[in-house]
């Protein structure tokens, strides 16, 4: 499934298969399935990804583990943008 993202304004969105993390300078976008068991990460609390299965929680600007029990960083889902329309589209 093709995705256009470029609507969506600065913040943190977390979505069914993907979470996209939005700012005036940069842009990520994360798989949502949590490294350790799964899950989908469905919650965000002060720039920190949550799990809801086992409580880990990411870095949202890198993805990176701040409190396990995951061991591995968020997966990143590649973009790419569209010089002519403006589009910015993902694949999931
Ligand atoms: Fe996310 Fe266990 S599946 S912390």
């Amino acid at each position: 499934v093709w995705i256009n993202i470029a609507k969506l304004g600065t913040g943190i969105f977390l979505f069914d298969k993907y979470i996209v993390v939005k700012s005036a300078s940069s842009l990520k976008v994360f798989s949502n399935k949590c490294t350790h068991a799964g899950c989908r990460i469905n919650k965000e609390i002060n720039g920190q990804l949550v799990c809801p299965c086992h409580g880990s929680h990411y870095d949202s600007l890198t993805g990176k583990v701040l409190q396990g029990p995951a061991g591995l960083p968020l997966s990143t889902i590649p973009f790419s943008t569209d010089a002519k329309t403006g589009e910015i589209i993902i694949k999931i």
